[in-house]
């Protein structure tokens, strides 16, 4: 009996010292760390998050839109989209299998599985896993320059087959910034006729919006410069 006591009054202890040392704020710092470096831009979540989601409302995404996200990582973009949209109309798709685990603890985070996501860990785009699925927007921010030119290929041949009638694959790039590595991807510094010509190759037109800053994010960053591309077949 008294052992039970002293149990219940060291939680009570614990559970306010807990409180009072601000413990769930550190959590939560932590939190949005893992999320940051599994994103690649420490400070800047929430711009990117922003960012992502008020440039595919103003692309015309509706909730009856259907999206698939191509390097979704830890779902910056992918939570709000989710929201936004109605249920199983969203997938994410990324080649690794730890940030797919944020991801979905993310989902539960932001109470949304209800919307009944759909996240595929794939080398190849989920080009199996997805048949013959089809999609009014292919989204990939931050991703394209992560690329070799072999995957960039793989990337354009398989977004031509996953575009419904009208669809539109919106990505940004990189053209200004010396190339190096990011984690275990390189990070590839391109010119805006290279992605011009891969993504011609599998009948895609593209149109240049614009760099990012133009569209309103608003980080002092480097990849305020980064280009906004369209891509879409006749
Ligand atoms: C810089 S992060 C951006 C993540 C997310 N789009 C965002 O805005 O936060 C690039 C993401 O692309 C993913 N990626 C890299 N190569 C890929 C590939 N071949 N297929 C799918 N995802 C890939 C990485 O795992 C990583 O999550």
């Amino acid at each position: 009996m008294l052992e039970k006591t002293r149990k219940i009054w060291k939680r009570r202890v614990q559970a306010r010292l807990f409180d009072l040392t601000g413990m769930q704020e550190l959590l939560d710092e932590r939190e949005l760390h893992a999320l940051e470096d599994h994103m690649g831009f420490r400070g800047q979540f929430t711009e990117h998050r922003r960012f992502q989601i008020d440039e595919l409302k103003k692309l015309g995404l509706t909730p009856s839109s259907s999206v698939l996200e191509i390097g979704c990582g830890p779902l910056t973009a992918g939570i709000p989209v989710i929201e936004f949209l109605k249920p199983d109309h969203y997938v994410g798709v990324d080649v690794r299998a730890d940030v797919l685990d944020l991801a979905w603890q993310q989902i539960g985070r932001n109470s949304l599985s209800a919307k009944n996501p759909r996240l595929i860990r794939s080398d190849d785009f989920a080009t199996a896993e997805l048949e013959n699925r089809r999609f009014d927007f292919a989204w990939a921010f931050s991703v394209l320059y992560h690329l070799s030119d072999e995957i960039l290929d793989r990337c354009f041949a398989a977004v031509a087959c996953r575009l419904s009638s009208g669809g539109k694959f919106v990505a940004n790039i990189q053209t200004d910034v010396d190339s190096s590595t990011w984690l275990q991807f390189p990070f590839l510094k391109r010119t805006l006729e290279d992605y011009e010509k891969a993504a011609a190759k599998h009948g895609f037109a593209t149109a240049n919006l614009g760099t990012i800053a133009e569209r309103g994010f608003q980080l002092e960053g480097a990849e305020r410069n980064n280009l906004l591309l369209q891509f879409s077949r006749a």
